[in-house]
């Protein structure tokens, strides 16, 4: 079944489909040997080349939108390679038959908790971009007096290097002394920003745990280092809520191989 090209390309995570466009209409774009028109459509045995590079077949996968919540335990990185050949948050997940998983943002290796990834680049895109203000919800410990004039600030909105941040809710989640926790929500994602919202107010980030993303909750089952994959209501919400048209196809639609690796170790977390 053809798609739009832009569509197949964003899918796989090259861009937006409006950015595909674009490059579509400035001729970077070729499709089977001849520059690509807006309005072609594409398969995924088609031969596509951007600025002169193919674009891998396995990339385009089947065009079946899965999602995966990934409970990453603190120590694993996002990027897929590493020069210093960490450990990986994808080294766990299912294998995929075509296509590959894209992480739905990034979360520091000292942080925990809920990452979503999925086999749709356009939806991984959209749920990141700031435009769409998905909601974002950590636990934090923080280690330092804080009193109600810095949560004021926090949530008000404080100068960072990179422009204005601030929190849309703080909750105190109790604890005393260097155990006291409070769950915050903010709506984008940029590099470290929780930890650095607390250092401006001279807090000390102790530990950070990624509890929720948009409407996906980390829950309670779900062990550190486990993935399990969204059933179709929950996928589904997750496509609306980034203005995407639902997903038919059913999950079962492609098998997928887990690989084996032990299970971390047991360890209690507050707030996951
Ligand atoms: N904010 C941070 O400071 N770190 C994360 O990993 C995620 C959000």
């Amino acid at each position: 079944m053809s798609e739009k090209l832009q569509k197949v390309l964003a899918r796989a995570g090259y861009g937006s489909r409006r950015e595909i466009e674009g490059w579509i209409k400035a001729g970077r774009v070729t499709l089977n040997g001849v520059p690509a028109n807006l309005g072609d459509r594409a398969e995924v045995q088609d031969k596509i080349l951007i600025d002169g590079q193919p674009v891998p077949q396995h990339r385009l996968g089947t065009g079946k939108c899965r999602v995966l919540v990934y409970h990453k335990p603190e120590g694993e990185i996002c990027t897929r390679d590493d020069p210093e050949q960490r450990k990986t948050i994808f080294e766990r997940l299912p294998v995929l038959r075509a296509g590959r998983w894209i992480a739905i943002g990034r979360l520091d290796i000292n942080t925990s908790g809920l990452i979503l990834l999925t086999t749709d680049g356009e939806l991984a895109h959209r749920l990141m971009h700031p435009s769409r203000a998905v909601e974002r919800e950590y636990a934090v410990r923080v280690l330092g007096e804080v009193d109600a004039a810095m949560l004021a600030r926090l949530k008000q909105g404080v100068m960072l290097e990179d422009g204005d941040a601030h929190f849309d809710s703080i909750a105190d989640a109790g604890g005393d002394g260097a155990n006291h926790w409070y769950h915050v929500v903010l709506k984008e994602g940029r590099k470290h920003e929780v930890r650095r919202l607390w250092e401006s107010q001279g807090i000390t980030v102790s530990r950070l745990i990624r509890i929720r993303y948009g409407d996906i909750q980390l829950g309670r089952t779900l062990r550190r280092g486990q993935s399990k994959e969204l059933e179709s209501e929950e996928l589904n919400g997750l496509r609306v809520l980034a203005g995407l048209e639902p997903e038919t196809v059913p999950a079962s639609a492609e098998k997928v191989r887990t690989p084996r690796r032990p299970s971390p170790p047991k360890r209690r977390i507050r707030g996951g």
